[in-house]
């Protein structure tokens, strides 16, 4: 199944995501069919661009496009408006016009990033994400979602700003960190848990496969995953709906990452433990069969961890969790497993079920 293409249905907002194994050549014709203009910012970091840069601008320049590159250091520490404002600058500086192209090759942290430039930029300037991490190909790049961190709050800036198109090439995997590969099956499981019990199992039987990055099972993962995220993000684009169900594991991960001020713990290893915590607060809530809760968890007892939580202290966890930006003046809301493929919305969550759920997750 290599070479998928998956489209993301918002009426005049429609745009597809590549999947699979691809090529520089066939990205810079990609780009002609959809009518990308000429003058193209490509924004990377420097883990990215030392592999990648050079052969896509060859192949961008090739078609005829020409292509500003500007490249940052790596890390969530790049999310900034200080970022932001740098890059403002020298596009201005180059004199780049409202009609031309952001393209964002990285990680989500430069999806997020760039996508925030391409949504403000002159009121908004077109994008093209290109995601270069499993977690990025998988969630990030999907569904519009551009922002940056404020001192007070993670992603706390933002905006809603739809790509062309999402070209997401499995052959960019192959030089990712291994924990990066485990932070992008954090969300993999998540689609498993929340929408599939097809993929779920598929997981159960290739977890090996995927994480040593066999080309089919990634393949197929992949375009399991953009088909997910598609339909929820068809069906609810600006998150008053569905979408909250992308949020299974993420009010205790979110919180777990925050307890560890973001150095401790990936997204991706947060989200891990967070869907076994929140599957062991269903379990006593009595909203999952045993047999369900058990299989969630010995599928993430297998994903090689690199790195457990350690010398977390319960209240901050706590608290960290009831700070949670989804929640700012409502109720603290869980997306919980109901059975592998489905989710319940609860806000009646005990404080004691918290704690009890993240103990177990932690020892
Ligand atoms: N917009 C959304 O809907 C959404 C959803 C989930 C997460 N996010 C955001 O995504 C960010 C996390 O993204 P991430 O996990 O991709 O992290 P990241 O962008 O920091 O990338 C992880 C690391 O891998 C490196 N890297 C990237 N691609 C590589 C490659 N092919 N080969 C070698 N190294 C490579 C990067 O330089 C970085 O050091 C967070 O800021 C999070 O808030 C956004
Ligand atoms: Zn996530």
């Amino acid at each position: 199944v290599t070479d998928g293409k998956i489209n993301v249905e918002l009426g005049s907002r429609s745009y597809p995501v590549y999947t699979g194994s691809r090529t520089a050549a066939s990205f810079a014709r990609t780009c002609r069919e959809h009518s990308v203009p000429e003058n193209i910012v490509l924004i990377t970091d420097h883990n990215v661009s030392r592999y990648y840069l050079k052969p896509l601008l060859k192949a961008l320049i090739k078609e005829k496009f020409l292509p500003l590159t500007i490249e940052i250091p790596a890390g969530e520490m790049q999310k900034s408006l200080a970022r932001a404002d740098a890059i403002y600058t020298l596009m201005l500086k180059k004199r780049i016009p409202r009609d031309a192209a952001v393209i964002a090759l990285g990680g989500g942290v430069i999806g997020d990033l760039a996508g925030f430039v391409a949504a403000t930029y002159q009121r908004g300037i077109k994008l093209i994400q290109v995601p270069t991490t499993l977690l990025a190909q998988v969630d990030s790049s999907i569904g519009g979602k551009v922002g940056i961190n404020h001192p007070l709050g993670k992603n706390m800036i933002g905006a809603f700003h739809q790509p062309l198109f999402v070209w997401a090439d499995t052959s960019y995997l192959k030089t990712l960190p291994k924990r990066e590969i485990i932070c992008g099956i954090g969300e993999v499981v998540k689609y498993g848990i929340i929408r599939s019990e097809k993929l779920f199992g598929f997981l159960e039987s290739n977890l090996e496969r995927i994480i040593h990055l066999d080309e089919d099972t990634i393949s197929f993962t992949q375009l399991c995953c953009a088909g997910i995220k598609a339909e929820i993000v068809s069906q609810d684009e600006k998150e008053s709906g569905v979408r909250i169900i992308l949020n299974c594991g993420h009010t205790v991960g979110h919180g777990l990452e925050a307890a560890g001020r973001y150095r401790m713990l990936k997204h991706g290893e947060a989200v891990l433990l967070g869907l076994a915590a929140e599957s062991h607060i269903s379990m006593e809530m009595g909203l999952i069969d045993r047999e369900s809760h058990g299989r969630i968890l010995s599928l993430i007892c297998r994903i090689p961890m690199q790195k457990r939580p350690s010398g977390l202290k319960m209240p901050t966890i706590l608290n960290a969790i009831g700070r949670d930006k989804k929640h700012l003046s409502k109720k603290l809301r869980f997306v919980l497993p109901a059975k592998i493929g489905d989710v319940k919305i609860v806000d009646n969550v005990k404080p004691g079920s918290i704690t009890t759920a993240v103990k177990k997750v932690l020892d």
